[in-house]
């Protein structure tokens, strides 16, 4: 049987009022683009989103994840709307996710961020693809865990026979480049040992115990980690299947109803609310503090391979239902409250991710200036 892949592949390459969202040109230019990739079938189906500076495409095909085609048609796109449109525009930071100037067969490592997921459809496949503005992917360490692990979240997993044989997480040592697979509920306690370190530790994947069906995928990309230097959060995006013996779509949005502290926000370098927000009210665009971080949930069904959402390949905007303006309420409660502390930590993030930021340079010169005291 043939499998369907879904590839989420996502890059900031420019945007309107310093880092806050792309032009509709970008959007458009990048319609076009897929919408010619499905004529020639390369991909079978698309979907152009934006979430605060980030433009997103969601694409559908046979070809498995890490396919060179399909990585070359998102770098080329996103070169192609920086030298057309953001360059000429003198968009702000445009470009600013392209860290690297040949394509060399796999778009992970030069700067935009990768989801994919292969499966096997079953009889009515939905999924829902999270994409996140002023975070990292340290921001789903919380969220995956409550989906497929937390009972409070999920009562699949204790209600459920298929949910309730536990799932496999695969965990990501960013700094070591490995990953270690651990399965709740027996391990639950080693998993939080690690998933708790989130600057280090992130999941990258997580797989149904039964049966190894991938249930999740993330991207996992630290672009201060390839460039050396700070450019940008990582924006993460996550894709996750629902419904007949994985969590239902309700029980994976619960996920998001109390916004977490997650690192980003302002010059990626706060911890601030993730808040959950609606892309039909245009929440998706940033601005107070630069953030706060904010998510869109998009759902569709697979079937044959094509995104179905409520009108052609329009997504169901899942954060739109009113119970959400509660979420968003206490994200700006929590977000002003964090604002109260400045610059002080743990509202500012920790010194070892301030090293990719500009404030070593300011320290810099406060070298010279320490005295010995004691002995
Ligand atoms: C965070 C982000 C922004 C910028 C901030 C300063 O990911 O992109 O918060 O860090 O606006 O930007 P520059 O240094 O470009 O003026
Ligand atoms: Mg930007
Ligand atoms: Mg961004």
């Amino acid at each position: 049987m043939v499998k369907t892949t879904v590839s989420v592949i996502k890059a900031d390459v420019g945007s309107v009022a310093g880092h806050t969202c792309p032009t509709r040109e970008m959007i458009e230019y990048a319609r076009k683009k897929l919408s010619e990739a499905r004529d020639s079938k390369l991909i079978k189906s698309y979907h152009v989103y934006s979430v605060g500076d980030d433009i997103g495409l969601v694409m559908t095909h046979e070809r498995g994840e890490d396919d060179p085609e399909v990585h070359k048609l998102a770098w080329d796109i996103f070169r192609e709307i920086t030298e057309k449109v953001s360059k000429p525009l003198k968009l702000y930071a445009a470009g600013q996710d392209l860290l690297k100037n040949a394509f060399s067969g796999n778009i992970k490592g030069m700067g935009p961020g990768v989801a994919e997921l292969e499966f096997e459809e079953r009889s009515s496949d939905p999924i829902i693809v999270f994409a996140a503005d002023k975070t990292s992917p340290a921001a789903w360490n919380l969220i995956l865990y409550r989906i497929f692990a937390d009972p409070s979240n999920t009562a699949g997993l204790v209600i459920d026979p298929i949910l309730h044989d536990g799932f496999i997480f695969e965990v990501m040592d960013l700094i070591e480049g490995k990953v270690v697979r651990l399965k709740t509920p027996e391990e639950t306690y080693d998993l939080l040992s690690l998933i708790g370190t989130i600057n280090r530790y992130v999941i990258s994947r997580v797989y149904r115990a039964k049966d190894n069906e991938p249930a999740a995928s993330a991207s996992t990309t630290r672009l201060s980690y390839i460039a050396g230097k700070y450019v940008g959060k990582d924006d993460p995006v996550l894709i996750v299947r629902a419904q007949a013996g994985f969590p239902a779509v309700g029980e994976i949005l619960s996920a998001f109803a109390i916004p977490h502290l997650v690192p980003g926000w302002m010059r990626g370098s706060h911890y601030g609310p993730l808040m959950p927000v609606s892309f039909r009210k245009k929440q998706n665009v940033i601005s107070y503090f630069d953030g706060p971080p904010r998510v869109v949930a998009m759902g569709w069904q697979i079937s044959n391979g094509i995104l179905v959402g409520v009108e052609g390949e329009e997504p169901v905007d899942l954060f739109e239902d009113p119970v959400w303006e509660y979420s968003r309420e206490l994200a700006t409660k929590v977000a002003i409250y964090m604002r109260t502390m400045g610059e002080i930590m743990p509202a500012r993030i920790e010194i070892e991710e301030m090293e990719y930021t500009t404030l070593p340079k300011v320290m810099e010169k406060l070298k010279g200036r320490f005295i010995q005291v004691g002995k």
